[in-house]
């Protein structure tokens, strides 16, 4: 039998294709991923290494020097490919490095770490509707409170290359903050659909609010003020190294 030399991005390209097929027809109203496709795609990426991507860890982007000319971004994205239905791509954390708390609206996302170890903090949107906001301490000016978000923080978990996949769904896990551990960190990251502000997939960052009263007898319950992308955070951008993906 000859032996199936379709390298392995390529293959979890297609069955991404096939996973979120229809994704985003009538007839799928909630956006579910097919169950058994969803399977094969996560049993797929599980396999997938940085020699797959012909990432070396060894040239990874090292921390910043101190009174450097020109800054590096702290956080690099090597594009592989976007259809209507998926976009993938590899994220590099620099040693320290942070991708600041996000959200993906509508969307499915996996996350599978290549090299280095990352831990990532999931929160929840919760219903804010007849709930108010606690009063803040310093208070919000007037323009930021339309603009929170009551949420619950969901987990927080640690991923290195052997751990399976970090998922999030439009309804769980949906809001993200990934830090970098011990050193730099890659890892690609599948988003379907993909990110799309005509159609209400733009990203938002947020920060955790601090109240001045307790929200809530859940101490994991917070409220998320939308902000601005953060100053010290920008994503630059790399040739993706790795074998060229048709889909
Ligand atoms: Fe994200």
């Amino acid at each position: 039998m000859p032996r199936d030399k379709t390298p392995l991005i390529q293959k979890i390209a297609q069955q991404a294709s096939v996973t979120f097929k229809d994704f985003l027809s009538e007839e799928n109203g909630e956006h579910k991923p097919l169950p058994e496709q969803h399977e094969q795609l996560i049993s797929l990426v599980t396999a997938l290494g940085a020699a797959d991507l012909k990432l070396d860890p060894r040239k990874s982007p090292g921390p910043e020097e101190e009174g450097a000319q020109s800054q590096s971004p702290p956080v690099t994205y090597m594009h592989i490919c976007e259809t209507p239905e998926f976009s993938m791509g590899v994220f590099l954390l620099r040693p320290g490095t942070a991708i600041p708390l996000h959200d993906h609206p509508g969307m499915n996302g996996m996350i599978k770490v290549v090299y280095g170890k990352v831990s990532v903090r999931c929160f929840d949107k919760l219903d804010s509707n007849g709930v108010d906001p606690p009063v803040f301490e310093p208070p919000l000016a007037h323009s930021q409170v339309p603009s929170v978000c009551r949420s619950v923080l969901h987990c927080v978990s640690e991923y290195s290359a052997s751990s399976p996949p970090c998922l999030l769904t439009p309804q769980s896990d949906n809001l993200h903050q990934i830090e970098a551990l011990g050193g730099p960190a890659a890892f690609l990251d599948i988003l379907a659909p993909p990110y799309d502000p005509d159609n209400n997939r733009d990203c938002h960052y947020y920060s955790i609010l601090q109240s001045s009263t307790p929200s809530s007898e859940n101490s994991e319950e917070t409220w998320l003020l939308e902000i601005p992308q953060p100053e010290d955070f920008w994503c630059g951008g790399q040739a993706y190294p790795g074998p060229q993906v048709s889909v």
